[in-house]
C-alpha cells in the first residue's frame, strides 16, 4: 500500500486535522437566476470536517502560536466566537491537547452552542444587545478571562494577521488551482474579514484583474466604511457569522473593488431556495454571499467565472433560517391575518407522537419529556382511539420512586381528555382553552398533537391584527 509523508496510508488521516481544507466547488445549474448567463462557483467550505471554512484559521492561528511561544503544552485557548471558529478551535485544541473556553453571544442558533459543549470546551455565553465597549461585550470577556487565565492565549481572531494568512496559504491557492488560474470575481462577506482578506490577496496577487466584492448585511459598519472611510452606527441584523460594529484588522478594504449590500430576508431566502433547488445546504451567510453574487453575474457576460464561499452547514441553522416559524417571528417571511388564523397556524412545526396502551412508561416519559409533546395523546393499540392523555404527576411519582418504567405501561397512566381542538378552528378558541389549563390536544389527520401557552407565547407574535 502507498504510504504518505506521514507515514501513513494514502486516503487515512493522522488526525481530523489532516481533513482540513481541499473542499469541492460546485458550479450553480444554469436557469438557477435565468437573468445570469456566466458560471457561478460556490466553494463548499461546510465540508470541512468541523463544519465551516473556520477550521482553516483555526489551526493556522494555533500552529503560529505555538511558533511564536504564545500557547504552550498545558496552555488554555480562549476564543470569543459567533460559533464556528469556535468549532474549529475546539477541534484543534481536542487533538493537540490544549484546555479550551469559548466566548458566545446569545443570539447565536442553541445548535451551535451545544456542538461547541460537545466538543469539550467550557462555554460562557454573554448578552448579545451590548455596546461594543460594555464590559459584558463577548469580546471584552473573553480578553479578561484570557488575561486571568495563567498559560492562556487568546487568537483574536478579528485582529489577527494569522487568521487572514490562513486564508492567504489555503483557501487562497485551492481556488486558484480549482478554477484553473481563470476567475473574474470573487464575492464574500466578512466578519473578521479573515475569508475575504486572505483570498483577495492570493488571487489578486496571482492575476490583478481578479476583481473582489465585499458583501455587509445592512447593520454592519463595514461596507460603510469601505466607501466613506468613516466608522458609522450599527444597527441589529440576524444573519450569523457576517458583519462589524468595528474595523477588524483582520479585514482590509484595500484589497476589495466593491461592496453589495444585503437584507437578512433576502439572505435567509436564498439559502432556503439554494437547499430546496440544488442539494446545497448552506447557513444565512452563504445565502448572502449567493446573493450578491448573483448581482455581480447577472451583469457579466456568458464567458465570465464568479466565485463565492459558502461558509458553513445549514444544519446548524435548522431552528432559525430553515424554520418558518421562525422566519414569521422576526417577519421575514409574512405574518399570518389574524381575522384568518387557525389553530393550525399555532401548531405549524411542532414536534408530534402519539402512545399506544401497551407501550412501555419508559417510552411515554421520553416523548413528553425529551421530545416536549404535552399533552401526549394515549390511543388503544387494538381500535386506535383515543384513551386519553398522559398522567405527568403520576409519571413523576413513579421516576421519583425509582420505579422500573420499562415494567410500566403506557395505558395505566392516561387521564380522560377534557378539550380536543381542530385545526380549522379560530386561533381564539385556543386561548380560550388555554386559559384553564397549560396544554391541549390538537387533532390531526393523522392523530394527534399539543398546543401548550408556550406555544401561544410563541406563535401568537405570528399573526398579523389590523391596527
Ligand atoms: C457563518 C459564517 N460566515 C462567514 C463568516 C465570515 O468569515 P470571516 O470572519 O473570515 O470574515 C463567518 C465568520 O465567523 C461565519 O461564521
Amino acid at each position: 500500500m502507498e504510504a504518505s509523508a506521514t507515514g501513513s496510508p494514502v486516503g487515512i488521516c493522522d488526525s481530523i486535522l489532516d481533513a482540513i481544507g481541499n473542499t469541492p466547488m460546485v458550479r450553480l445549474p444554469q436557469g438557477f437566476d435565468p437573468e445570469v448567463q456566466c458560471e457561478v462557483l460556490l466553494k463548499l467550505e461546510y465540508l470541512n470536517p468541523g463544519g465551516s471554512t473556520k477550521d482553516r484559521i483555526a489551526l493556522h492561528m494555533v500552529r503560529e502560536a505555538e511558533r511564536k511561544g504564545l500557547l504552550k503544552p498545558g496552555g488554555r485557548i480562549v476564543e470569543c466566537s459567533s460559533g464556528n471558529t469556535g468549532a474549529g478551535l475546539c477541534m484543534v485544541a481536542a487533538t493537540l491537547g490544549y484546555d479550551i473556553t469559548i466566548v458566545i453571544p446569545d443570539k447565536m442558533s442553541s445548535e451551535k452552542i451545544a456542538a461547541i459543549r460537545a466538543l469539550g470546551a467550557d462555554v460562557v455565553v454573554t448578552p448579545c444587545n451590548v455596546d461594543i465597549e460594555d464590559p459584558m461585550h463577548y469580546t471584552k470577556v473573553a480578553g479578561r478571562i484570557a488575561e486571568e487565565t495563567p498559560g492562556a492565549w487568546w487568537p483574536d481572531q478579528y485582529h489577527n494577521r494569522d487568521n487572514t494568512d490562513g486564508h492567504y496559504y489555503s483557501t487562497g491557492p485551492e481556488i486558484w488551482e480549482q478554477c484553473g488560474g481563470k476567475l473574474d470575481v470573487f464575492v464574500a462577506g466578512a466578519g473578521t474579514g479573515g475569508t475575504i482578506s486572505g483570498i483577495a490577496r492570493y488571487l489578486k496577487e496571482q492575476d490583478p484583474a481578479v476583481q473582489v466584492v465585499g458583501v455587509d448585511p445592512p447593520g454592519s459598519i463595514l461596507a460603510h466604511y469601505w466607501e466613506t472611510g468613516e466608522v458609522c452606527e450599527s444597527g441589529p441584523y440576524a444573519v450569523e457569522g457576517v458583519g462589524e460594529e468595528e474595523v477588524p484588522r483582520a479585514w482590509d478594504p484595500q484589497l476589495i473593488d466593491a461592496y453589495k449590500v444585503i437584507e437578512d430576508g433576502d439572505s435567509f431566502a436564498m439559502a432556503r431556495r439554494l437547499a430546496a433547488e440544488t442539494g446545497v445546504f448552506a447557513g444565512g451567510s452563504g445565502g448572502m454571499n449567493l446573493a450578491a453574487a448573483l448581482e455581480v453575474a447577472r451583469g457579466l457576460p456568458k464567458e465570465a467565472r464568479v466565485v463565492t464561499i459558502v461558509p458553513d452547514y445549514g444544519k446548524a441553522y435548522l431552528s432559525k433560517v430553515y424554520s418558518e416559524d421562525w422566519l414569521r417571528d422576526f417577519h421575514y417571511l409574512p405574518q399570518v391575518p389574524a381575522a384568518k388564523a387557525t389553530v393550525g397556524d399555532l401548531v405549524h412545526e411542532k414536534n408530534r407522537a402519539t402512545v399506544y396502551d401497551d407501550e412501555t412508561l419508559a417510552w411515554a416519559v421520553r416523548q413528553a419529556g425529551e421530545r416536549n409533546v404535552r399533552p401526549l395523546a394515549i390511543l388503544n393499540r387494538k381500535s386506535g382511539l383515543l384513551l386519553g392523555i398522559f398522567d405527568e404527576k403520576a409519571a413523576i411519582h413513579q421516576l421519583s420512586r425509582g420505579a422500573d418504567l420499562e415494567n410500566l405501561e403506557a395505558g395505566d397512566f392516561a387521564l380522560p381528555v377534557t378539550t380536543i381542538l381542530q385545526l380549522a378552528q379560530p386561533w381564539h378558541d385556543a386561548v380560550t382553552a388555554l386559559d384553564k389549563v397549560e396544554g391541549v390536544l390538537v387533532q390531526l389527520p393523522d392523530g394527534y398533537t399539543s398546543l401548550t401557552r408556550q406555544d401561544l407565547l410563541q406563535g401568537l407574535k405570528r399573526l398579523k391584527h389590523d391596527s
